[in-house]
């Protein structure tokens, strides 16, 4: 039997979600449909809180909006004290209409417009750096608004972190940050820009990480430079560690993820440390995505046929183009049978989306009650990565968003209509009658 989440239960044979019966969902909101839990949300920043006040007073927490960017959840987090590390101009928006302040914001990216540095800079958000190319690019639009820029640089740590390749981040040959062998000279480069101010120092190893010696180096890493670049002048106002604790998604397969307290208690004590030696008191920042969200959310799929080949294929109404994690990432996600929550194991079936093309598959053959046509399966651990990104692909609209809370079920996000991928289709002139 999987280790549900705390925000999933079995109640009369059914799959629930808060105090909501997933069955019910399905049919009221009708499917594909992704439902989030607030309430488990709400413990996980809470969690995460603790982990970090309890031993520093100045941590902050800027929720990874790439992770989900419903605004509604940027809401919420907004409203628990989260500020956002935002990646682009979009989420920079969406942050600041959540209602977060700029100073809780840092503009993150490793490929940004000059439109991109000019609302950054009209918003007064800070700025991290990927390279040098782009500290003289912020410098020379900055000096044309005549504004001051506060920024930091992302360093890469060259920390090889155990996770999927495409979503390791600190490797030497990664696209991101700048090498710690040439971070000083930037940093001088930055002290040197009369109309920027290197206030931080921003880092992020990767996502999906279930060890937290990674995370312990990166802060180890990070806090060297922290000293180096205090003696030579530069003022910390924040050290960002980035995001990146993973999850147990194989939950009956005892998958094990740090908690959020071993992570708070792997990266604080060498922050803390450095920081007494050094006689300053930066805030610390950390950029949590998945390990905020990702828990709090199902997908639910209808089963529109089954059919028995050399496997047991069940085709459902969701595919790669709503959860492209299996397809990218060959990653495992827990499949309920939500309408048959309680029933034991009958055969082993393979979850195939609509998609044309042979990856489309949710699910490897998982040991799951008899389905039939017309039953409800619930995808879980999929608040993280999973709506943010989904495609039109096959021309389906995506899907509805449903919040729930308690016994309280309603659209986040409502479906999109063929109408709604047709409305940016335009004709070229020649085309016209
Ligand atoms: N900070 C930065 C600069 C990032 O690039 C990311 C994630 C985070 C924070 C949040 O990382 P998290 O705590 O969520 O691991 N699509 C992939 C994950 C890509 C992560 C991208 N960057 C997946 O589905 O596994």
């Amino acid at each position: 039997m999987i280790a549900l989440p705390p925000n999933l239960s079995c109640r009369d044979g059914h799959l629930y979600i808060g105090d909501c019966n997933t069955v019910t969902l399905a049919n009221t909101f009708k499917t594909p449909l992704y439902v989030t839990d607030e309430e488990r949300i709400r413990n996980r920043f809470l969690e995460y809180t603790r982990a970090l006040n309890s031993r520093y007073p100045h941590c902050r927490i800027l929720y990874a909006t790439k992770a989900n960017g419903n605004s509604t959840i940027i809401r919420i987090l907004a409203e628990m004290g989260a500020g956002a590390d935002v990646f682009s101009s979009g989420e920079l928006q969406l942050a600041l209409s959540a209602g977060m302040s700029p100073q809780t914001l840092l503009f993150n990216g490793s490929s940004k417009t000059t439109d991109d540095l000019i609302r950054a800079i009209q918003t007064g958000v800070r700025i991290s750096l990927d390279s040098t190319d782009e500290l003289y690019q912020l410098e020379s639009v900055a000096a044309e608004t005549g504004r001051t820029v506060e920024v930091s640089f992302r360093v890469n740590p060259a920390i090889n972190a155990p996770t999927h390749p495409k979503i390791a981040t600190g490797l030497a040959s990664c696209k991101f940050g700048i090498a710690a062998e040439k971070i000083i000279p930037a940093y001088q480069a930055a002290l040197s820009c009369s109309h920027l101010v290197p206030v931080g120092i921003h880092c992020h190893i990767g996502s999906q990480i279930t060890a937290v010696e990674p995370f312990a180096r990166e802060a180890e890493v990070l806090m060297e430079l922290v000293a180096e670049l205090h003696r030579r002048g530069v003022g910390f106002a924040f050290v960002d560690l980035g995001g990146g604790l993973g999850i147990p998604y194989n939950r009956a397969g005892n998958e094990n993820a740090p908690s959020i307290d071993s992570y708070a208690e792997a990266v604080l004590p060498p922050c803390i440390a450095m920081c007494n030696e050094l006689g300053i008191a930066p805030e610390i920042w950390i950029e949590p995505g998945r390990s905020l969200v990702c828990d709090s959310t199902i997908l639910l799929t209808r089963v529109n046929s089954v059919k028995h080949a050399h496997k047991n294929f069940v085709n459902v109404d969701a595919g790669f183009n709503l959860l492209i994690r299996p397809a990218m990432y060959n990653s495992y996600h827990e499949v309920i049978v939500a309408n048959k929550a309680s029933e034991p194991a009958g055969d082993t079936y393979t979850i195939t989306g609509p998609i044309c093309e042979t990856g489309d598959i949710l699910a490897h053959d998982r040991e799951l009650p008899i389905i039939v046509a017309g039953d409800l399966i619930a995808i879980l651990d999929t608040g993280a990565y999973g709506f943010s990104m989904a495609s039109q692909y096959n021309c389906r609209p995506r899907c509805a968003e449903v919040l729930v809370k308690g016994t309280q079920a309603e659209l986040m996000r409502r479906a999109e209509t063929l109408d709604d991928i047709r409305s940016t289709m335009v004709t070229p002139s020649w085309h016209k009658q």
